[in-house]
């Protein structure tokens, strides 16, 4: 049985870790997060006290840092930097606030994708992210486009903090989506877009039941199919 590699992108707190995460238990397939690798160069960079804008001081420390991502299906992914898991504190306000901006430069992103495509090489695997479909792997067998409206990606959003013991305040969870969203889909090197072949899946109206089957009824068509339908 092939086994494919499924592209999961979209804007952010659409729900794509979730489903990606359910979507390859049903397969039994690994799951990588890549938002969580930009995440956690971010926080390396700010503990190490460097300024985000400081472009050549970040590229620098990512080029030289040791990054160890378990690409689990069943567990979750756990992150490593530098030997350190920083699985936790990588949802942190602090890193989400910084983290588009350490995500647009260029050196940054040819470490954390030469490592994407290394995990990914074997296929049995879905990633998630914001260029997986158009940069990352081009050729993957399902690629899924994930959208949902502001307000339901806020809820969400909430939902997942309040879990982690983070209140915020409504108005202000909209507008860090909104202004991620703003600079992701607007930054030079691979900005988040929809590929041409991709399937766009509108959750705002969806359980997770609803967008696991969805994607993972495409995923099993197109294995059965060989990898081509
Ligand atoms: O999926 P997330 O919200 O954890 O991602 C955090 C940030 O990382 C996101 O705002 C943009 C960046 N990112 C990216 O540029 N490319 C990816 N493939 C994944 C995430």
């Amino acid at each position: 049985m092939k086994r494919i590699t499924i592209a999961i992108d979209g804007p952010a707190a659409s729900g794509k870790s979730t489903t990606a995460k359910l979507v390859a238990q049903r397969l039994g397939y690994l799951h990588l997060d890549t938002g969580a690798m930009y995440r956690a160069i971010t926080l390396g960079v700010l503990r190490q006290g460097i300024e985000v804008t400081a472009r050549e001081k970040v590229e620098a420390f990512a080029q030289a840092a040791d990054l160890f991502v378990e690409a689990s299906g069943l567990k979750g992914n756990r992150i490593l930097l530098n030997g350190i898991d920083l699985t936790a504190e990588i949802r942190s306000p602090d890193v989400t606030n910084n983290v588009s901006t350490i995500s647009s430069y260029q050196a940054v992103r040819a470490v954390l994708v030469r490592e994407q495509r290394k995990l990914a090489s074997e296929g049995g695997i879905v990633l998630e992210g914001r260029d997986i479909g158009t940069v990352v792997l081009p050729k993957a067998e399902v690629k899924i486009f994930m959208v949902a409206a502001v307000s339901e990606r806020a809820r969400r959003r909430k939902k997942e903090l309040l879990t982690a013991g983070i209140e915020i305040e409504d108005e202000e969870i909209v507008k860090e989506i909104e202004e991620r969203d703003r600079k992701d889909s607007t930054r030079e090197v691979s900005p988040l877009k929809m590929a041409p072949d991709a399937i766009k899946l509108d959750t705002s109206n969806l359980t997770i039941e609803e967008q696991v089957t969805f994607i993972v009824d495409r995923a099993r068509k197109v294995i059965d199919a060989g990898g081509n339908a």
